[in-house]
């Protein structure tokens, strides 16, 4: 069996754990896993930007209220603080990587940055890469972290489980390090690591609209509860309002910030509709805006609304949204001339690992960050691009951490090879495909943006046959990404529909028919997987 030592396991290559990687790499020898290309991640397709108080007219204070209004009473005050507090430094790291974001010129002659505006903002505070800051983030980030010879990445390899001394009979509960399969060669190995870092995003594939590509499958949250650690707040999953809508486009986002320049959403014949839902049309957070549509879409029995930008001149659109711009023109719809059409889909997980200020899980040296992570940052609904920022604040947190805890004495124990001596190859590879279809079919339907205790009762009773079916097929055959994906999968659903059915209110991304109002007092809403083990 192939095996590899790092002193630190990064399980992740967004901008979690690519930051964590190089803020690590001067200290000791780290190891990234990517379960394909290291661009396979959510933060490659991020669009809007990153939001930071960057602007004189704008102050700590008013992001963090912001963030506080977005989330509904449920986000955690120092979390927010610390994010915040530390956003222009972050930025500045992610400019001195060598992140082109968008400059303009100034009437003075001077040029600085544009920053654009974003729901639920009350300045202008997003920097940006036109409409492709993901993209410059992470290709900067993947070229900067090549050059650095402490780090030894690995592709194509999906990390399996956690390796942790509990599970190995011992009484404390410490991250040994990870099995992995190497899609490669389809062989598990094992990387063994006194301090694992989980950055693996988010689980928004759960759904069957989402605005996600496929690595978003929870594996990070899943491991971590399997491990032990608690999970919170997984019924706060962000649907975005606007999804390009055609039947050939997949997964396409429309950035928020179109809105933000001005857009304007519309039914079918032109009228615009957001009025009736908030005073700050367009630019309410987003639970608002993608219940609103939800809500104009079965009133009226439509496949889509519109997002109409047409009214600002062409050279303008074609600058700020340049891939948004190619990518309608591809399908035919020239949004310097007219409307797109758009849904909402499922994007962003605010809930996940529980983690301290430091990204700390109840595991021992097992670390969780980015949107994997359950901070409190996000409370009940997330900031547009907040997310972004969470990532780098985080990992710069945890690297310090880890890096202050270098000298305790590592743990001891004798990791056993991965044990395939039960299982035999598959022979039906339809129960995944399947099952993958069944699980994020009556996630959408039943879990969706409007709840009701009847539909979550019908969606758990759904994920228990899963989970059962799908255990029993773990447990006899080999196994491959997919698997290994759908495994976590309807674990991780099973989580959300479990808070969900736990919260007795509306707040935030949590709609249910049957508990309309809020509750006078605003709880998290914590899971207690069955390996945890209180600390002291
Ligand atoms: P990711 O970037 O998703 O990276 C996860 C990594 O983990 C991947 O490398 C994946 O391969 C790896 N991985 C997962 N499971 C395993 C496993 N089992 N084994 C090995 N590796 C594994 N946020 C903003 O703040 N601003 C924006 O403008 C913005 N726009 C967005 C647009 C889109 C279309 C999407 C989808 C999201 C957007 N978001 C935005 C959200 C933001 O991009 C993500 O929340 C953020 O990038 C998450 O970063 P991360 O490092 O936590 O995870
Ligand atoms: C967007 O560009 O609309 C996405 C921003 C985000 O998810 O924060």
């Amino acid at each position: 069996m192939t095996r590899f030592k790092h002193d630190i396991l990064v399980i992740g290559s967004g901008a979690a754990g690519l930051t964590t990687a190089l803020h690590l790499a001067p200290h000791a020898k780290v190891g990234v896993l990517s379960k394909g290309p290291l661009t396979a991640a959510n933060t490659y397709y991020a669009q809007g930007g990153v939001a930071a108080v960057l602007d004189e007219g704008d102050s700590v204070d008013a992001h963090i209220e912001d963030t506080l209004i977005a989330g509904a009473g449920l986000c955690h005050e120092d979390a927010v603080r610390q994010t915040v507090e530390n956003g222009p430094d972050a930025i500045r790291w992610l400019i001195q990587q060598g992140v082109g974001f968008t400059t303009e010129q100034m009437g003075n002659g001077q040029t600085e940055y544009h920053l654009t505006r974003e729901g639920g903002h009350s300045h202008r505070r997003v920097i940006h890469a036109a409409d492709a800051t993901g993209f410059a983030i992470s290709s900067t980030l993947i070229e900067q972290v090549k050059q650095v010879a402490n780090v030894a990445l690995f592709e194509s390899r999906v990390a399996v489980d956690l390796i942790t001394t509990q599970k190995l009979g011992q009484p404390d509960n410490r991250v040994l390090g990870a099995y992995v399969l190497n899609n490669d060669t389809g062989l598990v190995e094992v990387h063994e690591a006194r301090f694992v870092v989980l950055a693996t995003g988010g689980a928004s594939k759960a759904y069957l609209y989402t605005s996600n590509p496929d690595v978003a499958t929870g594996d990070g949250i899943a491991m971590a509860w399997r491990a032990g650690c608690r999970v919170g707040n997984m019924e706060f999953n962000q649907f975005h309002p606007t999804c390009l809508y055609h039947p050939d486009a997949g997964n396409f986002l429309i950035t928020e910030a179109i809105r933000g320049e001005g857009g304007h959403l519309k039914l079918p014949d032109g009228t615009r509709f957001m009025k009736d839902f908030d005073d700050r049309l367009e630019l309410a957070p987003r639970d608002i805006v993608a219940r609103a549509i939800d809500h104009e879409m079965k009133r009226l029995g439509l496949d889509c609304v519109f997002l109409d930008i047409s009214h600002k001149p062409a050279e303008f659109i074609k600058s700020h949204f340049p891939t948004i711009y190619e990518r309608c023109l591809e399908f035919g719809i020239d949004i310097t001339r007219e409307a797109i059409p758009v849904v909402p889909a499922a994007h962003f997980t605010c809930g996940g690992v529980l983690t301290d200020l430091n990204g700390r899980t109840d595991v021992d040296g097992l670390y969780a960050i980015g949107e994997t992570a359950f901070t409190g940052l996000h409370g009940a609904n997330r900031l547009a691009s907040n997310s972004l920022l969470e990532c780098v604040v985080f990992a710069i947190a945890s690297s310090q951490d880890m890096h202050a805890r270098a000298s305790e004495p590592p743990p001891i124990a004798k990791i056993p090879d991965w044990d395939e001596s039960q299982v035999t190859d598959s022979d039906e590879d339809v129960v995944i495909s399947h099952n993958w279809d069944e699980l994020r079919r009556f996630m959408w339907d039943y879990v969706g943006i409007v709840r009701t205790d009847k539909r979550l009762q019908r969606a758990r009773h759904r994920v228990e046959l899963l989970q059962q079916e799908i255990l029993e097929y773990y447990s006899n055959y080999k196994i491959s990404n997919d698997l290994i994906e759908l495994r976590n999968l309807v674990l991780v659903a099973e989580l959300i529909i479990n808070c969900a059915l736990a919260r007795k209110e509306s707040r935030g991304l949590h709609y249910t028919l049957d508990y309309p109002d809020l509750l006078p007092v605003a709880k998290d809403t914590l899971l207690v997987p069955p390996l945890y083990l209180p600390k002291g």
